[in-house]
């Protein structure tokens, strides 16, 4: 582990002074932000990773400029330090939220943030719990319920169930009425039938699709996987049904000819959409799996740990401050 000295003013930051992968990151001494009349200063407890955000454009771009030196994890749950009293937060609210990808993330001691992207941080949970929440829940609500209207009884495909989006995904679908089919790699097998999907279908290479899925079987295909494998998911649904997926928009010509609606969308934060996680955990039908948690100073490990084999499901979240 390594720490750092901070000077007056400033805060202690994980940052990367150049586009790479984590190997870019140092934790060193930043300029700490300031709240305005529409942005909160939140103090940081815990922030979450995606674990691939480092390969994200927006990490690194600014409306296609570079706005090196950045500060990554874009997920955070936190105290307000500083809040103008029109953004109807007060030093002291404790609060959760997202901050936009092309913005300095919340692997500081302070953060930034539109005030729109903040909530309430959910009742009975822990920072590091919260922390968890805001960019995989966003996404898996946005996708099933905006984007792909599941209603009762649809038959749901989520690939990459164990993933941060999909046990997320497999919860939410469950509440919206759905009938849920969950994929995931063999050794997530029991964690992933724990979170309730009517069926569990399991696949010992990364490379495939589980063999036992059909192609035209599912009214809605979740997507969280991607890569070569991409079509051949989409192909999963049925005809006239909807494909989702994360990683990058599907091509049109041979969705065309499945007769596939897809769909590609990047995630919004929005107090609503915070609150409807929110109500979601305090209502039981949402839990929260973390991974593993790391201090701030051994954050570049964290953001390393993706690609460890045989990874723990769940969220991997930076520890910034002691405290529940
Ligand atoms: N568009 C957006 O707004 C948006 C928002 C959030 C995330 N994303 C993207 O969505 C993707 C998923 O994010 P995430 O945080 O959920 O990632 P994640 O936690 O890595 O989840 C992916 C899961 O899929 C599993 N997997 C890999 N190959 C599989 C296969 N063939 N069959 C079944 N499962 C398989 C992975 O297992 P292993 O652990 O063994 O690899 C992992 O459990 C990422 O590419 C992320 O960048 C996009």
């Amino acid at each position: 582990l390594i720490d750092v000295a901070i000077d007056v003013g400033d805060m202690r930051a994980l940052r990367a002074h150049h586009r790479g992968g984590p190997d870019t990151l140092r934790l060193e001494s930043a300029p700490r932000p300031t709240a305005d009349a529409s942005s909160v200063l939140v103090k940081v407890s815990a922030a979450a990773i995606t674990l691939n955000e480092l390969l994200w454009d927006e990490t690194w771009t600014r409306d296609g400029q570079d706005r090196t030196p950045i500060i990554p994890s874009h997920e955070w749950s936190g105290v307000v330090e500083e809040a103008d009293p029109s953004t109807g937060f007060s030093s002291g609210d404790a609060v959760f939220g997202m901050v936009p990808f092309d913005q300095d993330g919340a692997a500081a001691e302070y953060v930034r943030v539109p005030a729109e992207f903040i909530a309430t941080k959910p009742a009975g949970l822990s920072h590091v719990e919260a922390a968890a929440l805001p960019l995989a829940g966003l996404t898996a609500w946005q996708a099933l319920a905006d984007h792909a209207h599941v209603g009762a009884g649809d038959r749901v495909l989520v690939l990459g169930a164990a993933g941060g989006v999909g046990a997320f995904a497999v919860q939410l679908a469950a509440i919206l009425g759905a009938q849920v089919t969950a994929s995931a790699m063999e050794r997530d097998g029991a964690y992933v039938r724990d979170l309730g999907p009517a069926e569990v279908v399991l696949t010992s290479d990364r490379g495939a699709n589980p063999a036992e899925l059909r192609p035209g079987s599912f009214d809605v295909v979740l997507d969280t996987v991607g890569g070569p494998l991409m079509l051949p998911s989409a192909a999963l649904a049925r005809r006239g049904g909807v494909f989702i997926t994360l990683q990058q928009p599907p091509p049109v010509e041979p969705l065309e000819a499945l007769g596939v609606e897809g769909i590609f969308f990047v995630v919004r934060s929005t107090r609503a959409g915070l609150n409807r996680v929110r109500e979601s955990v305090e209502q039981g039908h949402l839990r929260v799996t973390i991974a593993a948690t790391y201090p701030l100073s051994a954050g570049r490990l964290a953001f390393e740990s993706g690609s460890l084999p045989g990874r723990a499901p769940g969220k991997t979240v930076l520890i910034v401050r002691d405290g529940r």
